[in-house]
């Protein structure tokens, strides 16, 4: 392969590590990173101001609300900045801690600040300082944002794919959106997937939005539980965003505080926690305020519904039409055509990393050595024929839809999590003699034993996963094997 520039779209934890592992191999002539913030950090960037429109979207997709910009006609040009919504402010809220321990949750070259378990900057000074600490700040494009991503055919060499991307960058200081174009061999997308919030299609919820402006929250705009004193609050769904915002609102809301599930946590016990009741799904919203649920039970004295449904993984600057199909199935909730969760079939200087749900931080960088390593040609395993990765892809769509489970949730308690990471290592193998090229970690016993047995959630005690010891918030418990990273 013949990859000499690489572009790395956004600079999160998925960025930071791909950028160094990029650099390690001495290869690349040109290598950058575009990123909308103004800051390298992610997910982990606290915006304590999330703004005053926090717009719902009941049951729509990232298709219909994170469209891509138009693209003025002439290029390089200097345009009015786009008022545009592009979800790009995070949904970290005030009290956040991280949820993984810092040993599993870190790079293998450099642990946080401190842990098991830490407040939100911690990770985002961590990533910031990441590039810093790997000289590849000097690669980021920071206020950058991707709006097009089309794949060109060399002029030369027909058969070559070249990726332009057609570039937005605000200046703050004329105030003016700068665009312009630049060419790459290759490109990974690391532009995380928790940016558009979902909220599910519920009867009358539209006309409720319209009736009751801003009784209605999703968990991206949710900063503290301090605008929340003595009201009734309705939290929907229970995964982290659920447990977390629930409890945190507890402190202010009157009591008790519903949390409205479709499916038992892995946290729930028999007995909701004191203050917390717990409902079945929303069936209807009212236009006399009324919120009903399926088991028929209604309030009518809600102040605010908080959906804490989760995120839509969007791609708006992949450009359909140029590159000949989807990149994302949102009835499969998959990426089309894709091999380990990380390669394209039919796109060979394309790759993705941070799509799977799995340990987050480490997982990064084994797709992020793999690919360096494929790309600068010094990979240690070939990747199979295409027509075996359409098997993969095929076996593991079957598997995973026959079994209930998303295509791209990578469990860690069946061995799922390690069969990832050693594909992963194999491909890459070692660097060179001279040291060029990162090495893929090993999976320390100690990182092993965290993720089993540190949780900052503990378990219900009826699950025979008895706390062993307790440090402040967080426990120490026996290995549970249950999915010790669900909650993931
Ligand atoms: C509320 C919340 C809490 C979490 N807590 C934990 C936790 O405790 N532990 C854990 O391990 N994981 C946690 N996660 C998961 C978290 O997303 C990962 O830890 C990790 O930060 C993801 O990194 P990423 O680089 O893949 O994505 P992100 O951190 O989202 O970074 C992607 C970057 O791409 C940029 N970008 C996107 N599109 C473009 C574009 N078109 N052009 C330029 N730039 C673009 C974005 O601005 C962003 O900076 C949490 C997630 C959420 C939402
Ligand atoms: N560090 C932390 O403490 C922390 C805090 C918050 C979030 N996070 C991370 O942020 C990411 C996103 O978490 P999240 O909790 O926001 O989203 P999530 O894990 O995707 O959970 C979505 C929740 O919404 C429910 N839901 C989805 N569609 C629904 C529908 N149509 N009707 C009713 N309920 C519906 C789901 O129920 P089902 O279970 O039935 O599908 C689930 O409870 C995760 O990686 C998480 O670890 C971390």
């Amino acid at each position: 392969m013949d990859v000499k520039s690489v572009a790395v779209i956004g600079a999160g934890a998925a960025g930071a590590i791909t950028a160094a592992a990029l650099k390690a191999e001495s290869y690349f002539e040109r290598i950058k990173v575009f990123e909308r913030r103004e800051a390298a950090g992610g997910t982990w960037i606290y915006d304590a101001d999330p703004g005053a429109k926090h717009p719902i979207f009941p049951g729509k997709l990232p298709v219909d609300v994170d469209r891509p910009l138009e693209i003025p006609p002439e290029l390089p040009t200097i345009t009015q900045p786009s008022k545009r919504e592009r979800w790009t402010t995070t949904p970290i809220y005030s009290t956040l801690t991280t949820n993984v321990p810092d040993i599993a949750m870190c790079f293998s070259d450099k642990r946080f600040a401190y842990g098991p378990f830490v407040p939100h900057y911690i990770a985002r000074q961590y990533v910031e300082s990441y590039f810093a600490a790997h000289h590849t700040d000097d690669f980021l494009e920071l206020n950058t944002t991707v709006e097009d991503l089309s794949m060109v055919l060399d002029s030369e060499n027909k058969k070559k794919q070249d990726w332009n991307l057609t570039l937005r960058k605000y200046d703050p200081v004329r105030r003016v959106d700068i665009w312009w174009e630049e060419r790459f061999d290759a490109v990974v997308l690391a532009n995380g997937h928790y940016a558009v919030p979902y909220v599910p299609q519920v009867q009358g919820l539209e006309n409720y939005l319209l009736k009751y402006p801003g009784r209605v929250l999703h968990s991206k705009f949710y900063r503290s539980p301090d605008l929340f004193a003595g009201k009734r609050i309705v939290v929907v769904g229970n995964s982290a965003s659920g447990r977390d915002v629930s409890l945190d609102v507890l402190k202010t809301a009157r009591l008790p505080v519903v949390i409205s599930q479709r499916s038992k946590s892995r946290w729930d016990g028999d007995q909701p926690p004191e203050g917390i009741e717990w409902k079945p799904i929303i069936k209807e919203f009212g236009t006399d305020g009324r919120i009903t649920f399926n088991d028929e039970s209604y309030l009518d004295d809600v102040d605010i519904v908080v959906y804490c449904t989760g995120y839509k993984t969007s791609f708006p600057f992949w450009n359909e039409k140029a590159n000949g199909r989807a990149l994302w199935d949102y009835a499969e909730n998959r990426l089309r055509g894709c091999y380990w969760h990380t390669f394209l079939r039919d796109f060979p200087t394309i790759a993705l990393v941070g799509v799977p749900r799995t340990l987050t931080f480490r997982s990064f960088e084994y797709q992020a050595i793999a690919i360096a390593r494929i790309w600068s040609n010094r990979n240690s395993t070939a990747l199979p024929s295409l027509r075996d990765q359409e098997e993969w892809e095929k076996a593991r769509a079957k598997r995973t839809r026959s079994e209930g489970k998303k295509f791209h949730d990578i469990p860690w308690d069946n061995g799922e999590t390690t069969e990832y990471f050693d594909f992963l290592f194999k491909i890459a193998g070692l660097g060179t003699i001279h040291g060029a090229g990162r090495v893929p970690p090993v999976l320390g016993k100690d990182m092993v034993w965290a993720i089993e047995h540190l949780r900052k959630y503990p378990d219900p005690p009826q699950r025979d996963n008895q706390c062993i010891e307790a440090e402040g918030e967080w426990v120490v418990v026996k290995s549970s094997r249950q999915d010790s990273l669900a909650f993931l």
